[in-house]
């Protein structure tokens, strides 16, 4: 029988394995298209239905909403960090998977001292080993902090709706980061679509785009359709993946995470943080 001080020692060991995780960052040109409810919608059926462990980080700095859509009150911001707090302090976790929130204190990063960054990306290297994925939730458009996460990230979810002026926003998001850092890990998810030949209409039609002006293509991730049960959860600060699992949203979302775990896992450890905080210090 295994005794309890094995029990703990189990359990530290557990905690402290390098998983090597990847990350994955949600971003779209317009706002208001569902990124956060893709990302927490992601976060919850990877660590649930695939049993991952998983990190959403809330990057939105203008409107960081992931708390208020898990109903999680919380006041804590990276600046916290930067001035010495542990990061264990400030994530939190709902229904199996972990919340970092509050990036919009990522500002303060041009505010200290080189040490307290080097303290900083250790710390945060740390807390990410423990993870299987980092889902990282953007701000709508292409500012400098959305740029830092996409080019840091080894793939993004680039969510559009069928509304031309989403399209359009996603192109130009994909044609900057492609003419600027040549960025092309994209993967689009048709978010709000009717059915499922709008979805894929809408797809071509921003891809027919990308393969004519950038010389790339795109896959697509998948098509999720408009469903009022989305905003009746939101509403009650539900997530619909666990109130409403046969919903054809949470369905089409769960092949899109199976798709996403098929994929090779990164091959080296990735230096998500060094990069990040190098393009901010730098802009
Ligand atoms: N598939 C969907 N069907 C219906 N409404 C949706 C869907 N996805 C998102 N929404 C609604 O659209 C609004 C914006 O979603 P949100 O995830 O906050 O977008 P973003 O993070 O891109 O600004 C919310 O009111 C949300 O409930
Ligand atoms: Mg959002």
């Amino acid at each position: 029988m295994e005794t309890q001080a094995q029990g703990l020692i189990k359990l530290v060991n557990e905690k402290k394995v390098n998983r090597n995780p990847k990350f994955l960052a949600v971003a779209s040109g317009k706002g208001g298209v569902g990124k956060t409810n893709f990302a927490v919608n992601f976060s919850y059926i990877l660590a649930n239905d695939f049993n991952r462990k998983v990190l959403l980080i809330d990057a939105d700095i203008g409107m960081a909403n992931v708390h208020i859509l898990v109903n999680v009150n919380t006041k804590k911001t990276l600046k916290n960090i930067l001035n010495g707090e542990k990061i264990e302090d400030i994530i939190f976790t709902t229904r199996n998977f972990d919340i970092l929130p509050g990036f919009s204190g990522i500002d303060a990063i041009n505010e200290v001292e080189d040490s307290a960054v080097f303290r900083f990306v250790q710390n945060l290297n740390e807390i990410s080993q423990q993870y299987d994925y980092i889902i990282i939730d953007t701000a709508a458009g292409i500012d400098n902090k959305v740029i830092s996460f996409i080019r840091a990230s080894s793939k993004t979810y680039v969510i559009t709706t069928p509304e031309p002026t989403a399209i359009m926003d996603a192109y130009a998001l994909i044609k900057s980061m492609k003419k600027l850092y040549d960025y092309s890990d994209f993967k689009v998810v048709v978010n709000m679509a009717k059915n499922e030949e709008e979805g894929l209409e809408t797809f071509e039609r921003l891809n027919s785009s990308i393969k004519k002006f950038l010389n790339m293509e795109v896959k697509l991730a998948g098509v999720l359709p408009a469903t009022k049960n989305i905003q009746k959860t939101v509403k009650k600060k539900q997530i619909i993946s666990e109130v409403y699992p046969s919903e054809k949203f949470v369905i089409q979302l769960k092949k899109i995470a199976a798709d996403e775990l098929g994929e090779p896992p990164p091959a080296v450890k990735e230096s998500f943080w060094e990069k990040v905080v190098g393009f901010l210090r730098r802009e």
